[in-house]
């Protein structure tokens, strides 16, 4: 798959350095931006507050399957219903919410685990499939929360709960699979 990463730190650069190894071509762009035309799918990758700025410095962009992994942790834009939401603002394209509930200082021990992790992620049809794929390819066991409504709901997951745990992986498996 050809992938661009708009952002490239530890979120953006972590996941494409996984998406290589797992033998995808992967793009990063930086706040300068640049062009996406030739990606088959965008990951969004920047703090809550560049959303808008990030994706306005991004050519090629229009009715692109994205993946949005950003949190509100330094707040949001409350015009919009999640940040995915202001994502697909930009794009027009379906958007997948995914990788905002895994913490990205964790990267190089996933496939150390006993079991892959769970990567909760919500997603617009469009992009289901795409997003799934990433997700095993960086080593993590996709779960599905629901559409692309859910979005706001992993947000407020990733800020309200996960990050008063800690560094921790987590799985949510049915069962007879823990
Ligand atoms: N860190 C985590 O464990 C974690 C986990 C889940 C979700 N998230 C979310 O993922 C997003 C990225 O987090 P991160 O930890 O990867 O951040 P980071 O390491 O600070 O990287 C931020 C990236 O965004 C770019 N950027 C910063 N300001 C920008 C602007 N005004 N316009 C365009 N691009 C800009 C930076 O560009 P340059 O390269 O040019 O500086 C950089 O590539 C955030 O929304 C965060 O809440 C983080």
């Amino acid at each position: 798959m050809n992938v661009t990463t708009i952002g490239r730190g530890t979120i953006g650069g972590g996941l494409a350095a996984l998406w290589q190894q797992a033998g995808h071509d992967v793009s990063t762009l930086g706040r300068d931006g640049g062009d996406a035309t030739s990606a088959d799918v965008v990951l969004v990758a920047v703090p809550s507050g560049a959303i808008s700025d990030a994706l306005a410095n991004v050519t090629g962009l229009q009715g692109k399957p994205a993946i949005d992994a950003t949190n509100a942790f330094p707040g949001r834009n409350e015009q919009y219903e999640s940040l995915a939401a202001e994502v697909k603002a930009h794009t027009n394209g379906p958007v997948a919410k995914a990788f905002n509930a895994n913490l990205g200082s964790l990267y190089d021990r996933i496939g150390e685990q006993r079991v892959r992790p769970s990567c909760l992620y919500a997603a617009d049809d469009g992009v289901r499939a795409i997003t799934e794929q990433l997700i095993r390819d960086a080593g993590y066991e996709p779960v599905r929360v629901g559409g692309i409504d859910r979005a706001r709901a992993l947000e407020d997951f990733a800020t309200g709960v996960l990050t008063k745990i800690g560094q921790v992986f987590y799985r949510f498996a049915p069962p007879g699979e823990l």
